[in-house]
């Protein structure tokens, strides 16, 4: 897990609105809604498909009494667009006076294998989340004014690397 990048000064995010974290909370996405909350955001909502642990509840209640942001998740499969656009309507039911200003977006489903091995089944696992996700995410998103839009992915994912693992696509491939 690389730690959150320090590398800026002051907030560079608003308190006056809302932050979208898809995958806010585990891995990549929960050190995510970290750094927004370290840099000034007022709102912080983690979308995913499960609900929150009770770990999670907890690191969420730390982490909005240590700062003044507001954590909150919602329960989105972002592979399906009416699960997005009711996430949407909650968040502005939520917190109806911030505005929607920033998407990151870390869904991800570990589906790997040899590419030469993948069935249809796993493949679709695998791009389901990052595909459908991210182009559910663009329909709803289109008309506002973000001032960020962030997607994860692993760079080794668009190269052929022999015997790797390759979260980003979820698939594993071999040097030909
Ligand atoms: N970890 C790193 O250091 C690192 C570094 C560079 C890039 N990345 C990239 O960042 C992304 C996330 O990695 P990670 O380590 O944070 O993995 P992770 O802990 O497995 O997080 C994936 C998240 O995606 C959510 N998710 C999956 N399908 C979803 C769906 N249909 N709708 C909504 N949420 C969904 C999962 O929650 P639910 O299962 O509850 O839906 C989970 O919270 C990956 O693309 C990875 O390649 C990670």
């Amino acid at each position: 897990m690389l730690p959150p990048a320090r590398a800026v000064s002051g907030n560079m995010f608003r308190k006056d609105a809302a932050y979208i974290i898809v995958g806010g909370l585990t891995g990549l996405g929960w050190a995510c809604v970290q750094f927004l909350v370290a840099y000034g955001a007022g709102h912080a909502v983690c979308f995913s498909r499960r609900k929150p642990s009770q770990e999670n509840l907890k690191n969420i209640n730390d982490l909005e009494s240590s700062s003044s942001c507001n954590v909150v998740s919602e329960q989105v499969d972002v592979t399906r667009y009416d699960s997005v656009e009711n996430g949407f309507k909650s968040v502005n039911n939520r917190f109806p006076c911030a505005e929607i200003k920033g998407v990151i977006f870390g869904a991800a489903i570990l589906s790997d294998a040899i590419i030469e091995s993948m069935d249809n089944v796993k493949f679709a696992t695998a791009l389901s989340p990052k595909v459908r996700g991210a182009w559910n995410l663009h329909l709803i998103t289109r008309d506002l004014n973000l001032d960020y839009v962030v997607i994860h992915s692993l760079f080794p994912a668009y190269m052929v690397i022999k015997e790797n693992r390759i979260m980003g696509l979820g698939i594993r491939s071999k040097m030909v």
